[in-house]
């Protein structure tokens, strides 16, 4: 069984409906740590080596958040300044995070149309999130496809109810070590793994 810590960001939580209908959904599983960033250090003090500790212990490292500003909510910036140090996750010898696997978690209020060449966003989410990636990559961690929900103005309850079952199903997956790698390569969001009937 893979551990799980998710890296949780959301400035007003008690705000949240995505969210937080996602993190309820997943944070009773086994081999899951909600590492949540905010009510932790609501002053921005990171504890670096109690983060890096936890780090050490999981093996799939998730960021979930709202996509603010075609990004992350301020914490995680910070977070990922201060706690991704040189010599411990990258560099000659930093290799603590090294074979471990790494996935965002985000909602957009914009639909999925708008998140492409032609649409408004005119960047694709996994260009958006390239930073994220490239960091990941740079800790010699392997990448999974995000997870997202998008258009989150328009989701009524029962909406945002499957995504978050959706969501719970994909962690179990991960945890469990049941995900197909071949079928990783050709999906564009985690999502694409859980099956519906038309
Ligand atoms: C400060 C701020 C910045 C935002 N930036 C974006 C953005 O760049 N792209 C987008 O699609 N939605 C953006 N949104 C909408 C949020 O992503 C959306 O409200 C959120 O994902 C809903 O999740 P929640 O119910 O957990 O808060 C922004 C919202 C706020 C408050």
């Amino acid at each position: 069984m893979k551990k799980i810590l998710i890296l949780f960001a959301h400035p007003a939580f008690h705000k949240s409906l995505i969210n937080k209908t996602l993190m309820e959904a997943i944070k009773d599983l086994d081999g899951v740590t909600v590492n949540n960033l905010y009510e932790k250090y609501p002053d921005f003090f990171i504890d670096v080596p109690v983060e890096q500790k936890l780090l050490t212990q999981h093996d799939i490292i998730i960021w979930q958040h709202p996509f603010y500003w075609y990004s992350a909510p301020a914490i995680i910036k910070e977070w990922m300044d201060l706690v991704l140090q040189h010599g411990f996750a990258y560099g000659t010898h930093g290799r603590a995070l090294e074979g471990k696997w790494a996935m965002s978690c985000i909602s957009t209020g914009g639909r999925k149309e708008v998140y492409s060449a032609e649409g408004k966003n005119r960047y694709t989410i996994n260009q958006f999130l390239a930073p994220f990636i490239q960091s990941a990559s740079l800790c010699r961690m392997e990448n999974l496809p995000p997870f997202v929900v998008h258009g989150s103005n328009t989701l009524s309850r029962d909406d945002i109810k499957k995504f978050a079952d959706d969501y719970r199903k994909v962690i179990t997956l991960l945890r469990d070590n049941e995900i197909d790698s071949e079928q990783l390569n050709t999906m564009e969001y985690m999502n694409e793994i859980i099956k519906h009937d038309a």
